[in-house]
């Protein structure tokens, strides 16, 4: 995949490093609790996965794949639930998992959607927040790293469903979006 990069933003390492500090500040916050964690599909695998392991409490894990409709790379804040949880969160701490918040709209809707089904508590982690974010109400708990505005793959981030598989994030080159 090599020459299809433009830049390293965020190395493996870094994640890694980030994960450990997140998973102590997550640990502490839920001790003796009971917390689920909701990884939205497809882009949070990695995280959830790596954030799972570096947390010290038995936490449960379920999945949620959402789709927002609108024109190509913008989000409209639509949206589709295209497999929701199996589990019933009345009552349940909540941390939804997220690779990134851009528009943040996706993730406002989601958020209202699971408060009206009676949670305890819900709050966010994402491993990366973009500056547009910023512009919706949007209480985020846990970020990972701020990125800049730019359109970023890698570890669970795609373009046209590839690039997912990198194991740091990064930008891609112009030539693969002429393709
Ligand atoms: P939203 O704009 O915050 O609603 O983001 C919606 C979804 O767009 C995210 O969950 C990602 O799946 C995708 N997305 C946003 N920014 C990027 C990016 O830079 N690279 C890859 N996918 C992105
Ligand atoms: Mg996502």
């Amino acid at each position: 995949m090599g020459e299809d990069l433009e830049k390293v933003l965020v190395t493996e390492e870094e994640i890694k490093t980030r994960l450990v500090e997140l998973g102590t500040q997550i640990d502490a916050d839920y001790a003796g609790r009971d917390l689920l964690l909701v990884g939205v599909l497809k882009g949070a695998v990695m995280v959830m996965a790596d954030l799972a392991r570096a947390l010290h409490s038995p936490v449960s894990m379920d999945w949620m794949a959402v789709s927002s409709y609108g024109a190509g790379t913008t989000s409209s804040g639509v949206v589709r639930i295209l497999k929701d949880l199996e589990t019933d969160i009345k009552d349940r701490d909540v941390l939804i998992v997220e690779d990134v918040i851009d528009s943040g709209l996706t993730l406002s809707w989601l958020v209202g959607n699971l408060r009206s089904r009676g949670p305890k508590s819900v709050e966010i982690c994402t491993m990366i927040r973009k500056p547009l974010a910023f512009d919706v109400d949007l209480d985020v708990k846990y970020i990972g790293f701020d990125l800049p505005n730019e359109f970023i793959v890698g570890y669970g981030l795609d373009y046209a469903e590839k690039y997912r598989n990198l194991p740091f994030i990064g930008t891609l080159a112009p030539h693969v979006y002429e393709k």
